[in-house]
């Protein structure tokens, strides 16, 4: 008994917050379309525009590297265009999008 409420409980929990997951990922892959011309669909960058290899990345580096560009603790002129305008959640979002791709 004690094991079938662990279950459902369990089961619960995951229902409820894989929808706000995907969406994350969801909205993220969307946004990522506009950093694909320089770091490449699966984030394996662009020798050519010289953009590193992201595609894989820990979520958490990501989302500080977006934060320092934007707030130019990071200098990168190449980027300030497509981050200036995104919010944070905007940087979450795209963190989990490119730290999934393979
Ligand atoms: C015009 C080309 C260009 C575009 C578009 C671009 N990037 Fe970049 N990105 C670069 C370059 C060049 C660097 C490396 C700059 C440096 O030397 O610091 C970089 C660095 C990064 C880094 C840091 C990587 C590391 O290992 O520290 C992240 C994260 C990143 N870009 C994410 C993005 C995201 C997300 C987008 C879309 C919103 C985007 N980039 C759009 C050119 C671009």
């Amino acid at each position: 008994m004690r094991r079938i409420l662990e279950v459902n409980f369990a089961l619960v929990v995951f229902l409820f917050i894989s929808p706000l997951m995907a969406q994350d990922v969801e909205k993220g892959a969307s946004l990522y379309k506009k950093c694909i011309v320089c770091h490449g669909k699966n984030g394996e960058g662009k020798r050519s525009q010289k953009a590193p290899r992201i595609g894989g990345q820990f979520d958490w580096y990501i989302y500080q590297q977006l934060k320092d560009i934007k707030s130019m603790v990071r200098k990168n002129d190449a980027m300030m265009p497509y981050v200036k305008n995104l919010s944070d959640q905007d940087f979450k979002d795209l963190s989990a999008y490119i730290s999934s791709l393979k």
